[in-house]
């Protein structure tokens, strides 16, 4: 089936979130080093937001580092954070021909200098950019996200900027990495598991899931129409009953 064809444009998911998952074993499975894996993977990076942008969405989140990823060998976080740099100077070119502009959650303050610099320099670069937003998770976790968000709000009460009563779930929208971003709708994990591994925790409140066991190094433009379709054919009630929508 033509995925993309049978798509409703008037439908489309706001915010799209990928956890990016399975490069290690795709680089086992072909006898290769795990950064072969990373390497491959960033061609399934360009594709989807090429196809992304192509078909008007206009939020798409990639999990691209997590603060647990800092606890994997040096060798492999240092194989990481080259590769961000490279393909940050590689990349620019495809965000600019799209009109896509490049933004960022996490504790970016984590990140060896150069991937910092490299990373500024492309969102500066591309901050007038309107088609997409596509905002990279870099040494992103969402407890993280939450604490700090807490943090900041408890300071405000404390200096009287905030009343207690003033605190809403809006409030705390401003105060996460992602206060410029709509919630996700949809939610793809690759690789086959089956789990959230500490992504976004608040923003998925109501986003749909979608599994797949494709690897991410093989993952695909056709293979994210054919998860926007599934996405399209659900029923999401937001607790209310069906007949209520309809
Ligand atoms: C995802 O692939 C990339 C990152 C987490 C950085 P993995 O490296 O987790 O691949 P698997 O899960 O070991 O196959
Ligand atoms: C989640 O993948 C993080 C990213 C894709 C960047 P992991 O491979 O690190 O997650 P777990 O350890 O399997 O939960
Ligand atoms: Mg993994």
């Amino acid at each position: 089936m033509n995925y993309k064809d049978n798509l409703n444009l008037e439908k489309l998911p706001a915010h799209i979130a990928i956890i990016m998952d399975g490069n290690g074993r795709w680089a086992k499975q072909k006898g290769f080093l795990r950064a072969a894996g990373h390497k491959e993977g960033t061609t399934a990076v360009r594709d989807v937001v090429e196809g992304c942008a192509e078909i008007g969405i206009k939020n798409l989140t990639l999990y691209a580092f997590s603060t647990e990823n800092w606890n994997r060998p040096k060798l492999e976080v240092d194989t990481l954070m080259k590769l961000l740099v490279s393909s940050l100077k590689k990349e620019i070119k495809t965000l600019q021909e799209n009109d896509i502009k490049l933004n960022s959650i996490g504790n970016i303050s984590n990140l060896p200098k150069k991937a910092r610099k490299e990373l500024q320099d492309v969102i500066d670069k591309t901050a007038n950019n309107k088609r997409m937003t596509l905002t990279l998770a870099l040494s992103y976790g969402s407890r993280e996200e939450i604490t700090n968000c807490i943090t900041q709000i408890a300071e405000k009460v404390k200096s009287e900027e905030l009343s207690i009563d003033a605190v809403d779930e809006s409030v705390i929208n401003e105060h996460l990495y992602t206060r410029n971003l709509p919630d996700v709708d949809l939610l793809i994990r690759t690789s086959g598991e089956q789990r959230i591994s500490n992504f976004l925790l608040w923003q998925i409140a109501y986003a749909e899931l979608y599994f797949t066991k494709i690897l991410w190094p093989d993952y695909r433009r056709e293979d994210l129409f054919e998860a926007i379709y599934n996405y399209q054919n659900r029923e999401r009630r937001f607790g209310k009953t069906s007949e209520q929508l309809s």
